[in-house]
This record gives structure tokens, sequence and C-alpha cells, in this order.
């Protein structure tokens, strides 16, 4: 386990057991349709990769690069979008892959904006859920793991861009933020 990591909350195997389940219950649920998935970069990136496999469906994959956590522990509640989509949208049945849904400001807003641009439907596949976090109303439909309110890191999610790449979601040590929040 990494030194700054003090708990484990998503283990790898988990994690594929995960992506398992909620690939098949999309294939069930979209059967006959051809959804475009939404990853949300940068956290979306090992979630997407994995999920994807376990869709037996035609896809189109896109990505947008929106972030509202500009570094630190907390949402700025100002989500930005860093790089928009590269295909049209109108019409079609989006699923949106995201690492977490906390606050839920990056979420409504993402919502609101595909369904303003004419998209069919928009859903939301989240590998993790924190609904102590929310400020903002949003129940996702396809939740991997519900989580207490404690700050994670791992397998896409960051502290300052680090700890994208461990291979499991776990609690950050919070030694490693206090002393920088606090300066
Ligand atoms: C994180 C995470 C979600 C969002 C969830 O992204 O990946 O997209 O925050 O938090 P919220 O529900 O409070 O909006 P971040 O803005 O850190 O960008 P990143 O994906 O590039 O790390
Ligand atoms: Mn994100
Ligand atoms: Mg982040």
């Amino acid at each position: 386990m990494h030194k700054d990591i003090s708990e484990i909350l998503v283990s790898e195997k988990e994690i594929q057991i995960i992506c398992d389940k909620l690939g098949k219950q999309i294939t069930h649920d979209y059967k006959d349709k051809s959804p475009i998935l939404v990853g949300l970069l940068k956290g979306c990136m090992p979630f997407m990769s994995d999920l994807s496999k376990k869709i037996e469906l035609k896809v189109d994959i896109a990505y947008m690069s929106v972030s509202s956590y500009h570094g630190g522990i907390s949402s700025s509640g100002d989500v930005k979008i860093k790089m928009d989509l590269d295909i049209p949208i109108t019409n079609r049945n989006v699923i949106i892959v995201e690492d977490i849904v906390d606050t839920g400001n990056t979420i409504v807003t993402i919502v609101e904006l595909l369904m303003h641009r004419g998209a069919k439907s928009v859903e939301i596949v989240t590998l993790l859920d924190k609904p102590e976090g929310r400020l903002k109303p949003y129940v996702p439909k396809y939740v991997g793991r519900t989580i207490p309110k404690e700050f994670v890191v791992g397998y896409g999610l960051d502290y300052d861009e680090y700890y994208r790449n461990l291979p499991y979601v776990g609690i950050l040590n919070p030694k490693v933020y206090t002393k920088k929040e606090s300066a």
C-alpha cells in the first residue's frame, strides 16, 4: 500500500467486480441502442477503460475535460469546461462516465448542458457516490460503491493531480493535506 494511504476502500479486485456488474446492467438496459459513453476527464480515465470493455453494445466513446477542484480538497462550485466533446450528441442516448459524485456540482452542470444540447437521454455511471457530500441534489442511476465522507484518491481520483495511477481507491492520510490546506 502507498505510504500516504491510510485505508483501502475499494480494492482492485472489487473494482473489477463492480465493472463487470455495471457493464452487464448497461448492456441489458441499452439493448438495441447504441449509446455514447461520455467520460469526464481526468478522473474517469481508468474507469472508462475497464467499464467500457464490459459493455457489449455498439458504443461511441467521447470525452470532455471538466474541472471544479482547482487543486485542494473541496469543490470550488465553479465547473470549468477545459475541453469539449468532438461529436454531436443531438438525439443520442448519453451515459456520462464519472469516477465520483460528491457535491453534485459537476454532474448537475454537465447533465443540464447535454440535455440543453438536445441529447435524447442523459444518465450517469459513477464508480463512487458520496451522498453525504451533496450540495445539489442528484441521484446517479448506476453506482459502483457508496462511500462515506472521506477524501479518497486513486483509480483516477487525485489530490493536487497525484495518486490517479493507484490501482485501488483509498483514503488519503489527512497529514498529506492538512499542512498544505492551512498554509
Ligand atoms: C472530481 C471528480 C468528479 C468531480 C466530483 O473532478 O473527478 O468529476 O470532482 O465532485 P463534485 O460532485 O463535487 O463536482 P475534478 O474537478 O477534481 O477534475 P479531475 O477529474 O480532472 O480530477
Ligand atoms: Mn473529474
Ligand atoms: Mg480532481
